[in-house]
Parts: C-alpha cells; sequence; structure tokens
C-alpha cells in the first residue's frame, strides 16, 4: 500500500534511507565486508581479475556508468559498461580473466538476460549479478549475485533500486579491490565509514524536498532541458534526464559538462533549463568554467550544490544547497533531489507517475 504516500514512486523515494541500511544490513564487519555479501564467492574469486565488462539497460545501465568510475579507481581493472541491446549483437573481445556482470531490478530484462546467455559462451572467467529479485533469470544464472535489498520497487521509475545498486557496486569495488590488493586500509577504512553514514545522510538529503517542489513549479511548464554534470555526476546527469522524460514527458538530454562545446551548447536561449549537478568536488572548477559558457548565452540554470561549490548567482539562476557529504557518496545522495524534481514536475503535469504511457517495469521482451 501506499500509506501517506500519494505514489508509490514518492513512497519510494522515501524509503531510500532504509533500502539502503537494508543493502548494508549484516555485510560490515568493522572494516571488512563479509564474505557472504556476494552469494557464491569466496576470498579468491575476484583475486585475478585483468578486465571487467558490465551490461545493463536504463538506470540499471546508468548504475553501471557510476561503477566503472569506482571499480577503476579502487581495483585497478580495466572496465567497459554496455547497454544490453548492443552487446548483444556484437562481436566483444573478451580476454583472459574476465569478469561478466549485469545489473537489473528485475533480473527478468530480456536483453541483459540474453547478454549474460551470450557471456557463458564467450571468453568470461565468471558471471555475476546485481540484482533486487531473489530467484530471478539473472539470478539462477549466473556464478555469483549480489543482492540489493530494496525491497520490491512498484513505481515504473527505477528509484531505490538505483541507489541501492550503487552501494552495491562500491561494496563490489571494496570486494574485488581488497582481493587483489589495489585498495589501502586507509581507503578502505575512509570508503567504509562514509557508507556508514550513507543512511542517515540520504535522510538530510531528502529534506530538500519542499524546496524542489517550489522549483519544480517554474520547471513543469518547460519542453526541454538540459542536465550538465562532470565525471562520476555524468551518469547521474544522464539519470536525471531519463528519470525527467519517462515521468513528465518534458524532454531531457544529460550531456558531460566539457562536451557542451561540441555540438549542444547551440540549443542554448533563454528559454532553455539547464540543470548542473554540482557537489564540491576535484572536477569543481572545470564544471564552473563549463557553467559559465552556458550563463553567458542566457540560459535559465538551476545549480545543484554542495559544501564549498562557489557559483555566482544572477536573475536567472536558482542555487539549491545540498548538505555536506563525502565525496565517494555524491553520486548516491544527489541522486535524490534529481528523482525528487521529476516527480514534483511530473505531479504538476498531472501524468501517471506510477505508469507512465508506454513503459513496462520490467521489459521481457526484445
Ligand atoms: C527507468 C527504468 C528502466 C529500467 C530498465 C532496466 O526508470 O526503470 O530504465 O531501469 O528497464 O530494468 P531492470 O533493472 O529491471 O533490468
Amino acid at each position: 500500500s501506499k500509506g501517506k504516500f500519494r505514489h508509490f514512486m514518492q513512497k519510494e523515494i522515501y524509503e531510500q534511507p532504509q533500502s539502503l541500511r537494508n543493502t548494508l544490513l549484516g555485510r560490515l564487519n568493522g572494516d571488512d565486508i563479509s564474505l557472504e555479501t556476494v552469494v557464491g564467492a569466496d576470498e579468491n574469486t575476484f583475486r585475478n581479475i585483468s578486465s571487467i565488462q558490465i551490461v545493463a539497460c536504463g538506470t540499471s545501465y546508468h548504475a553501471g556508468l557510476v561503477g566503472r568510475y569506482w571499480l577503476e579507481e579502487l581495483t585497478g581493472i580495466a572496465t567497459n559498461v554496455e547497454i544490453a541491446s548492443e552487446y548483444r549483437y556484437r562481436k566483444a573481445v573478451v580476454r583472459d580473466n574476465s569478469l561478466f556482470i549485469t545489473i537489473s531490478q528485475s533480473g527478468e530484462t530480456a536483453d541483459t538476460l540474453a547478454s549474460l546467455r551470450l557471456a557463458k559462451e564467450q571468453n568470461y572467467s565468471k558471471t555475476l549479478s546485481i540484482c533486487n529479485v531473489n530467484g530471478s533469470s539473472l539470478v539462477r544464472e549466473s556464478d555469483f549475485t549480489l543482492f540489493t535489498k530494496a525491497g520490491a520497487e512498484i513505481g515504473v521509475a527505477s528509484t531505490k533500486a538505483f541507489t541501492t545498486q550503487l552501494l552495491s557496486l562500491l561494496i563490489l569495488a571494496l570486494i574485488i579491490g581488497k582481493q587483489n590488493g589495489s585498495i589501502s586500509a586507509e581507503k578502505n577504512h575512509e570508503i567504509i565509514e562514509a557508507i556508514r553514514k550513507l543512511p542517515s545522510l540520504a535522510e538530510e538529503f531528502l529534506s530538500c524536498d519542499k524546496l524542489i517542489a517550489t522549483l519544480s513549479e517554474q520547471f513543469s511548464g518547460k519542453r526541454h532541458c538540459l542536465f550538465l554534470g562532470r565525471g562520476v555526476m555524468f551518469p547521474i546527469a544522464l539519470e536525471g534526464a531519463l528519470k525527467l522524460k519517462e515521468i513528465s514527458y518534458i524532454h531531457a538530454e544529460g550531456y558531460a559538462a566539457g562536451e557542451l562545446k561540441h555540438g549542444p551548447i547551440a540549443l542554448i536561449d533563454k528559454e532553455m533549463p539547464v540543470v548542473v549537478v554540482a557537489p564540491d568536488n576535484s572536477l569543481m572548477d572545470k564544471l564552473i568554467s563549463n557553467v559559465e559558457e552556458v550563463r553567458a548565452r542566457g540560459a535559465q540554470l538551476y545549480i545543484f550544490k554542495s559544501g564549498n561549490t562557489v557559483i555566482k548567482s544572477d536573475g536567472q539562476t536558482n542555487m539549491l544547497s545540498l548538505p555536506d557529504c563525502p565525496e565517494i557518496l555524491q553520486p548516491i545522495l544527489f541522486t535524490i533531489p534529481l528523482q525528487l524534481l521529476s516527480y514534483h514536475c511530473a505531479v504538476i503535469n498531472g501524468t501517471d507517475v506510477d505508469q507512465p504511457r508506454n513503459l513496462a517495469k520490467s521489459v521481457t521482451v526484445e
């Protein structure tokens, strides 16, 4: 039941602190992650992996894109990410000792499952699924599974499944990094400490709901919108755009901020809203210079910032200050205000939030 909430999507956005807590439950042991976290794995499973291929669709694909930044940084293993409907129809070159990872809420997405079946005929040494549904096809057919503990997700737009996928990928990167010796004890400790704070930080981020609801009133009448991010926040910009498209029917595109001048900047005029995902991190200065380029062309800026991010404001700028959080958690936490933005725009636009037109919760046909 929806309880006090108006829509399942809204309820599921609000369940994220608990879903994240559940995804950690029984898995952290001091600075260690218990071996049972990855079903079927032991302390040597990931020791000699030389490359990783991640395959998924939609929102789960965006989780994979974030996962690549973490996996390469924390494990030193070359990682690729691909949309399942593309992966399954090309002749991928698979190196020895490669790990194949699928990410899926349902575990039944046709293209993802077909890619796993193909991978088992290819040269992969291991297959792992990150999945929310026990007993699903992906889980049954993979060597190893890391369960996201989002709980049942009913709204068609994926919310708590996505943030628990991100947390699971971060945990997986720690597990692999520890097994192959890439991660220092200090770094591991720092990230585990951050992860412990994640559920309560998610609660803090939810408190921006009222501000976002107000912002959405100006936003919901738009026909087009751009989302910008850099580095690990680039896939979060993609996810923000997907969510806005699918439930509010506002045309939105996510771009890596540095890519703007290679074409999309031509779209910018006084009518174009631009959402900038701008947490205080190592790419801040680069991002700010992209923001100034967009501002110079008159765009309406919606800047989701935190901490010491200092960006000029003017009559065309809406600034939303979010709580401070460890840099490693920024992609997970900055997703929350973007989910709320698309939710409120959809409500204002009167769309069917939980059952957007033309969409199915589980895409079991090609
Ligand atoms: C978007 C959305 C879809 C799914 C995609 C994959 O909000 O829900 O893009 O993420 O259809 O579904 P799963 O994760 O079940 O494989």
